[in-house]
């Protein structure tokens, strides 16, 4: 018998306040036809100032765990997906775990950027895999308003913030099936923070700069996303033999509908079977996926078949193949 690991639970977390499109005109040369139809998207949440990344991951942890008869002290890993962590170190994933009370739990922070959530799943599911853990929590979190520009239009109507959980468990039926990842990084410039690292530490000059927010070349990023995650997608579709027919759902990163819509199209699925919210939460970067799923939640049945997929900043990218487990 194979040791899978399986999404046994779900939880998530928005923020109440919302930003329209309506109000981003009056603060960006835009207008909300435009971002609708070349995103999606209409509208996206904003943490309050005084809150981190972590308090939305602690929201959406404790929301997963209210749906289990587990709490915080039975977690052994707790993996966090964030390119908005609290503090460059210690992790966002200790400040998580002392917040709830994982007390018999270690962790550690991940960042593969926009495809971040998928690589911290697959690494989660490792260590179930091996025999090592029985209860690992997967986090993607981004309070994505600190890392924009609100006077950057190419930028300022994408992101916005939220987080979402799983809890991976063992089964030895359902759970993660296949997996396939890649990176390219000659990509890495045209989607990118350029100061605030060790090459370009932050200084004066780089403030003045604005060079700690998010740059993006959106149309070489566009036509990178739109190949690479549909060629991913497709791969993992063939290398298990499944055809639109057997897929239940695509679970595909939110940060154009433009995008899902073109690997929705190559892998043959209808609309009804692809998961999107982008137009109430913009691009969450490492929260899109999680929270596609808790939203989706109580449609999925045991032995559905989930696609998973993103492409990010790096450039990386990658899908999964899961059955759903409950
Ligand atoms: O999640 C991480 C990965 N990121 C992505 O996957 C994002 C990939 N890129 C995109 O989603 C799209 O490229 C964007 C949504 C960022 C931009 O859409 P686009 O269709 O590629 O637009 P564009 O950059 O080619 O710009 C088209 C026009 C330009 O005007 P001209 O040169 O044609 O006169 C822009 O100046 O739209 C203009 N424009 C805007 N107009 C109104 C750019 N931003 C805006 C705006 N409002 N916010």
């Amino acid at each position: 018998m194979i040791t899978r690991a399986a999404i046994t639970a779900v939880g998530g977390y928005v923020p109440e306040k919302i930003l329209t499109n309506k109000e981003l005109e009056k603060m960006v040369d835009t207008n909300d036809q435009w971002i609708r139809d070349r995103t999606g998207i209409e509208e996206r949440r904003i943490l309050d100032k005084d809150r981190a990344t972590s308090d939305m991951g602690v929201e959406a942890i404790l929301n997963l765990l209210s749906k289990t008869n587990y709490s915080a002290e039975d977690i052994d890993l707790i993996i966090v997906s964030t390119v908005s962590p609290d503090y460059v170190y210690p992790a966002t994933a200790n400040i998580i775990a002392d917040k709830i009370g994982a007390v018999n739990s270690w962790g550690f922070d991940m960042n593969a950027a926009c495809s971040g959530f998928l690589y911290a799943l697959r690494t989660g599911s490792q260590f179930i895999e091996s025999g090592m853990h029985k209860k690992v929590l997967v986090v993607g979190a981004d309070k994505m308003s600190i890392r924009v520009d609100y006077e950057d239009r190419n930028t300022c109507i994408l992101f916005g913030d939220g987080a979402g959980a799983v809890l991976l468990e063992p089964t030895e039926e359902n759970g993660i099936i296949d997996s396939k990842f890649a990176v390219d990084g000659s990509g890495g410039n045209f989607l990118m923070q350029k100061a605030g690292g060790s090459k370009y530490p932050t200084s004066l000059e780089t403030l003045k700069n604005k060079e700690h927010y998010i740059y993006q070349d959106g149309r070489t990023v566009f036509k990178f996303a739109v190949k690479g995650m549909a060629d991913i997608t497709e791969e993992v579709m063939k290398q298990n033999n499944l055809t639109a027919d057997d897929v239940a759902y695509l679970v595909p990163h939110q940060a154009n509908k433009r995008i899902i819509d073109a690997t929705a199209k190559r892998a043959g699925l209808p609309d009804e079977k692809v998961m999107v919210n982008i137009q109430k939460y913009g691009n969450t970067t490492n929260a899109t996926i999680p929270l596609c799923l808790w939203e989706w939640e109580d449609k999925l049945k045991p032995g559905d078949n989930i696609l998973l997929a993103a492409f990010g900043g790096g450039f990386a990218w990658g899908s999964i193949y899961l059955k759903w487990a409950y």
